[in-house]
């Protein structure tokens, strides 16, 4: 595959690797439920991914990731694309229900020697791993005692983790305890457009409680096994404007910024959440346990901002809670990608500005960023110029925020592989490199060319 490879010019920003400094970390990510597929292998117990994906209708045009990418067996192709592209450093997740198919007790062996080939080949090729403990996919029978609705989950989500750095922290030094929580509790618990389909405050409003006490545990357990480990989370960030300067917009950008931005990482930070500016999340005080606030802090060695965009928010009487509305960026005139998020580079700017003004984050990393274009394979190659312009415009803002004193120290692209983009399917292409999901051939685009190139030059 690699020897297939063809040089490409491209155009190069007017920046290099070298202005980000020796010890900037550069990376790509994934998620387990996006592109391992095996997903009944060798013991594996079922997902709410899995079961979601598994109903009419929830995903476009009924996709699931049965098979995705089939890294699960072809990881080994796959890194090697990862070490021909320059990437130093592979961000990957770890899939629950592969390691304990029941949610807890007995491990299952072939998922652990899984993880274990796949970590070990990742040092092999002088890859780094970054492994999120959690990214989306419960396992199923833990959903079905309630889930993260459960506030049993914290044991449950304990004895995971405690798991993982038992099993691979010996070689693993960087970790992250959730992927966007909001987006999890939100999407998958208030709205019912993600796993488990879930909807409403009844089911909502726990599990952002349960989240955020697992967000903060599971960084006191990778911290008690493994004293010296890089010990993160990471979060879903969107800028957020007022679409005029009224004063009832701006209200409505402060609500959406505070449950968008705010919600999981103030009380990390010991602030509590931001229920002055969120005073619909009031009945979560009714979950709150004694001592709980103590046990939703926890010092992480980094936070990961993920941002792909900018929100432009209007107040909207009729809608409830948030009383507010974000104005599709069709009808604001501006370019979007096929998620139909804005392109809007300066949004990454002002996040990492943001997030750098709370004194408890030592540290930022982007832990994703990327684009989705409708791709297509011509004469063997994907010409992608606008990912390129992408990724080099988010960049030029990355490096701007940083020269401004931002404490960002790290950017990993979203994603190695097009992959399962969750309820979309697989037409938004987010990759570095094109799968045809017919054949499974990888082909790489201009955007992974580009990345290795800026990477290679120092
Ligand atoms: C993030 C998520 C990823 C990926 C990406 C692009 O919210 O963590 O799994 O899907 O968005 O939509």
């Amino acid at each position: 595959m690699i020897d297939h490879y063809q040089e490409q010019t491209l155009g190069q920003p007017g920046f290099s690797r070298a202005d980000f400094g020796e010890n900037f970390m550069w990376g790509t990510s994934t998620a387990a439920y996006q592109i391992e597929g095996a997903h009944e292998a060798e013991g594996k117990g079922p997902s709410i991914w899995d079961v979601f994906s598994g109903k009419r209708g929830k995903v476009k045009q009924n996709h699931n990731g049965n098979l995705a990418c089939d890294f699960f067996n072809r990881y080994s192709d796959d890194l090697a694309l990862v070490q021909s592209l320059a990437i130093p450093n592979f961000r990957f997740s770890l899939s629950w229900a592969r390691l304990l198919p029941e949610g807890r007790g007995r491990a299952n062996p072939a998922g652990v020697s899984y993880y274990n080939r796949l970590i070990d080949h990742c040092l092999e090729l002088n890859i780094t791993p970054w492994i999120t403990l959690y990214h989306w996919d419960l396992p199923h029978e833990l959903e079905k005692k309630g889930g993260w609705a459960n506030r049993d989950i914290l044991g449950w989500f304990q004895e995971y983790a405690a798991l993982c750095v038992k099993l691979f922290g010996d070689r693993v030094k960087h970790w992250m305890v959730l992927n966007e929580p909001m987006v999890f509790t939100g999407a998958g618990y208030f709205l019912g457009v993600h796993a488990p389909g879930r909807r409403g405050f009844g089911s909502f409003i726990p599990a952002v409680h349960h989240a955020a006490l697992c967000q903060a545990e599971g960084g006191r357990t990778i911290r008690e096994f493994l004293p010296d480990a890089e010990v993160g989370t990471t979060f879903s960030c969107s800028h957020i404007e007022p679409l005029r300067p009224l004063e009832k917009d701006m209200k409505a950008a402060v609500r959406v910024d505070a449950l968008l931005n705010r919600l999981f990482l103030e009380p990390s930070l010991g602030l509590g959440y931001p229920l002055q500016d969120l005073k619909f999340m009031r009945r979560i005080e009714k979950y709150m346990q004694a001592g709980d606030e103590e046990k939703l802090m926890f010092d992480f060695d980094f936070i990961g901002v993920q941002n792909y965009t900018r929100e432009v928010v209007k107040y909207a009487f009729w809608t409830p809670f948030v009383q507010a509305n974000l104005v599709p960026p069709k009808k604001r005139n501006v370019p979007y990608t096929l998620m139909n998020w804005e392109v809007y580079p300066e949004a990454i700017y002002h996040i990492l500005q943001k997030f750098s003004h709370y004194k408890g984050i030592k540290k930022l990393i982007v832990t994703e960023n990327g684009a989705a274009f409708a791709d297509t394979l011509q004469d063997g190659k994907v010409h992608d110029p606008e990912r390129v312009e992408f990724l080099q415009r988010y960049l030029a803002q990355v490096l701007r925020a940083k020269q401004d004193g931002a404490k960002v120290h790290g950017y990993f692209v979203w994603s190695l592989v097009d992959n399962f983009e969750w309820a979309e399917g697989y037409d938004p292409r987010f990759g570095l490199v094109h799968v045809d999901f017919d054949t499974q051939q990888r082909t790489v685009k201009s955007s992974g060319y580009w990345y290795r190139n800026f990477l290679s030059k120092r």
